[in-house]
C-alpha cells in the first residue's frame, strides 16, 4: 500500500510514514529514523492486536471481506455502475462489525437500519447478532451492489433478516418515517470520500423540505421518529478522513457535526476513537434515567 492510501485509511499512520520518508531524504541520523520507525510499528500493532483481540467475524463475514479485496471495482466504475472508483478498505473491518454486533446484543435491538451497505459485510454483522424475527434494513446509492450482495450471503444462515434498499438513502428515511417505521439502532456510514457530499445532500434535502435545524442525519432520527424509544445512533467517520485532529482549525465537517449534536440538550454523545471515530447518540432520557 503506497504511503498516499496509508494516509487516507490512518491519517495518524499516514502522517507517521510521511515523517519517516522526510527524515529518510533529509539524511536523518538513525536514532531519528528509529524513533519515528519505531511510532509507525507501534501503530500498525494497536490495529492488529485491536482485531487480534475481537472475536473471529466468522464465514460469511469472511468471504465477503475476501471477495470485497478481489472486486474490480475499476471495472463497475468503468461501466458506470458505481459513481466513484470504491475501495475495498471501505468496510469496516473485524474489530468495528464485532462491536457492532456486542452493541445489538447489548441493546437488544430488534431492527437495524444502516446507511451505506457497500459489499454487505457490517450488514452481515449486524444481521448475525439480531433474534429470528429480527430485521437489518441497509440502503445504498447503487442497484449494482444489491445484486452482488445477495450472491455474496445467499449461504447465509442469517441473510433471511437483510432487506436491501436501493435509493439515496435521505430519500428512503424519509419514507420510512412517513410510513412510521422505527429502528432500535442506526448505522450511519456512508462512503467515506462522499462523507462531505453525503452531508451536503442532507442539507439540500432538508431545505427542500424546509424542516429548520436539520443538519445532520441524526436528526431525521431523532425528530422524525426513526429510532424507536431507548434506541441508539451511530455515527461512522466522526473524524472525517481524521480532519477533526488534521489540524488545530476547528472549523471543519467533523467539528460542524459534533456542535450540532453538543447544541442539542435532549441528546446525549459518547465518541468512540475506534478507527475513523464512531460518534454515538443517545437520547439523554435514556442515559441519564432520572433526566427530564
Ligand atoms: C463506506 S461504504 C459502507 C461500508 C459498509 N457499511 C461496511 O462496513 O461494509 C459506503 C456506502 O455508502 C453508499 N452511499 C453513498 N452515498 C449514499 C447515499 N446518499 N445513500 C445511500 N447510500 C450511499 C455507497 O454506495 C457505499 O456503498
Amino acid at each position: 500500500m503506497s504511503s498516499k492510501k496509508r494516509f487516507e485509511v490512518n491519517r495518524l499512520l499516514g502522517q507517521v510514514i510521511d515523517a519517516l520518508e522526510k527524515a529518510e531524504k533529509a539524511g536523518a541520523g538513525p536514532e531519528v529514523i528509529e524513533s519515528i520507525s519505531a511510532v509507525r510499528d507501534m501503530l500498525q500493532r494497536k490495529d492488529e492486536f485491536t482485531d487480534y483481540a475481537s472475536s473471529d467475524h466468522g464465514e460469511t463475514c469472511e468471504k465477503i471481506q475476501v471477495e470485497t479485496y478481489q472486486h474490480d471495482f475499476q471495472a463497475d466504475y468503468d461501466q458506470g455502475k458505481i459513481p466513484s472508483v470504491y475501495e475495498a478498505m471501505m468496510l469496516c473491518g473485524r474489530a468495528e462489525g464485532q462491536f457492532l454486533k456486542s452493541l445489538i446484543s447489548i441493546q437488544r435491538a430488534k431492527r437495524v437500519l444502516e446507511v451505506g451497505m457497500f459489499t454487505g459485510y457490517s450488514a452481515a454483522a449486524m444481521a448475525a447478532a439480531l433474534p429470528a424475527d429480527g430485521e437489518l434494513v441497509t440502503l445504498d446509492i447503487c442497484e449494482s451492489l444489491k445484486t452482488l450482495v445477495q450472491d455474496l450471503i445467499k449461504d447465509f444462515r442469517h441473510a433471511h433478516k437483510i432487506r436491501i434498499e436501493i435509493g439515496p438513502a435521505l430519500e428512503t428515511m424519509a419514507r420510512m418515517a412517513d410510513n412510521g417505521e422505527q429502528f432500535d439502532l442506526m448505522f450511519f456510514d456512508g462512503n467515506k470520500k462522499d462523507y462531505i457530499g453525503l452531508f451536503q445532500v442532507l442539507i439540500r434535502y432538508v431545505k427542500m423540505r424546509k424542516i429548520k435545524d436539520y443538519i445532520g442525519l441524526f436528526q431525521m432520527a431523532f425528530d422524525r421518529n426513526l429510532l424507536s424509544p431507548g434506541g441508539t445512533v451511530l455515527i461512522d467517520n466522526a473524524f472525517i478522513m481524521g480532519s477533526a485532529f488534521a489540524s488545530p482549525d476547528k472549523s471543519s465537517l467533523a467539528h460542524e457535526i459534533a456542535e450540532a449534536v453538543r447544541n442539542r440538550t435532549d441528546l446525549h454523545s459518547a465518541l468512540l476513537p475506534m478507527n475513523d471515530g464512531i460518534l454515538m447518540i443517545r437520547r439523554l432520557k435514556d442515559v441519564e434515567r432520572d433526566a427530564a
